[in-house]
């Protein structure tokens, strides 16, 4: 019997990347099931029920979802960040559960940059801004996506700065980054501080008060990674005690509200996680996906598979 693959995305892939993904399970002979833009969990776990392999973005692939799928053997993040599955709740069902790393590293690496320049230009209200050139960006998080903002910070000709846990302090990186001596070094020593670290028990409220009160006077704080990540709490403080600092998201905190309001001028959040938004991230990691499915299902290949 043929397979079925349901590809379930609230944030929808670009039509392109839709396409080539079909075109992957059609060589395959494999059915495709797409459920886009859905609003309620229930069309989520209704269109679960019956598929063999699944697709999926940010959305949450809880343990009711994965209750309710009978026939589920995978489950494929195409991105990064697995933080949205419930690892533990497949793992019991003996579901294999892979992401694509590096796919759209480089998506969301050109937006952190595109918030720091809409953040140094002053919102592109009119007003005089500074440049990105000269100045020292911190990359917190050395794995695909970092390593991506260093050639890009080179291009601006910026001074690169990284910490990450498979760095030795001080060692001179092949691309040009300096690793820090410490988490707290980098805090301390860099005008730009992007954070590329994956959102888990260990990062979570990790980038601190402690941490975020030592930066330099006009520091930017940029967060393509994870709202968890961050301390709101810590953040909120320091949004108040320290007028020269800003903070730049395409992951809006909860506070994003209550920090839009008081500091206009220091903040600024997309409408929606945008990072990995554009047709090329979309395309590559969506066939990753449709090929790591059909590579598991039919070779039993488990290259990239997290839990
Ligand atoms: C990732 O972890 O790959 C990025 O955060 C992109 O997430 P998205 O697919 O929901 O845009």
């Amino acid at each position: 019997m043929s397979k079925t693959v349901l590809i379930a995305t609230e944030k929808p892939f670009a039509p392109a990347a839709v396409e080539q993904i079909k075109a992957v399970f059609s060589q395959a002979n494999y059915e495709v099931a797409l459920l886009e833009k859905y609003t309620d969990k229930a069309a989520f776990i209704a269109a679960v029920e019956n598929a063999d392999a699944l697709i999926v973005r940010s959305d949450k692939v809880t343990s009711d979802v994965i209750e309710a799928a009978k026939n589920l053997k995978i489950v494929v993040r195409a991105g990064a960040g697995y933080d949205n599955v419930d690892c533990a709740a497949a793992s019991a069902k003996d579901i294999v559960v892979m992401n694509t790393p590096g796919q759209n590293s480089n998506a969301v690496a050109e937006l952190a940059f595109g918030l720091m320049v809409t953040i140094s230009r002053k919102q592109y209200q009119g007003k005089s801004g500074t440049e990105l050139r000269e100045k020292r960006i911190g990359i917190h998080g050395y794995g695909n996506i970092g390593k991506c903002m260093v050639k890009i910070a080179k291009g601006f000709g910026m001074e690169v700065e990284a910490f990450g846990r498979s760095l030795t302090p001080g060692q001179s990186l092949d691309d040009g980054a300096v690793a820090s001596q410490s988490v707290a070094d980098l805090y301390a020593n860099c005008d730009y501080i992007s954070l590329n670290i994956p959102s888990n028990e260990t990062t979570k409220a990790s980038v601190s008060y402690d941490l975020l009160s030592a930066v330099k006077k006009g520091a930017v704080l940029v967060n393509t990674a994870r709202k968890e990540v961050v301390d709101e709490e810590g953040l909120k403080k320091m949004m108040e005690e320290r007028p020269d600092f800003c903070y730049v998201s395409d992951v809006a905190p909860v506070c994003a509200e209550e920090l839009r309001e008081k500091y206009p001028d220091r903040c600024f959040f997309t409408a929606k996680k945008m990072g990995a938004q554009t047709a090329e991230a979309n395309i590559n990691a969506g066939i990753a996906a449709a090929n790591q499915i059909v590579n598991f299902l039919e070779k039993g290949d488990t290259t990239f598979k997290v839990n």
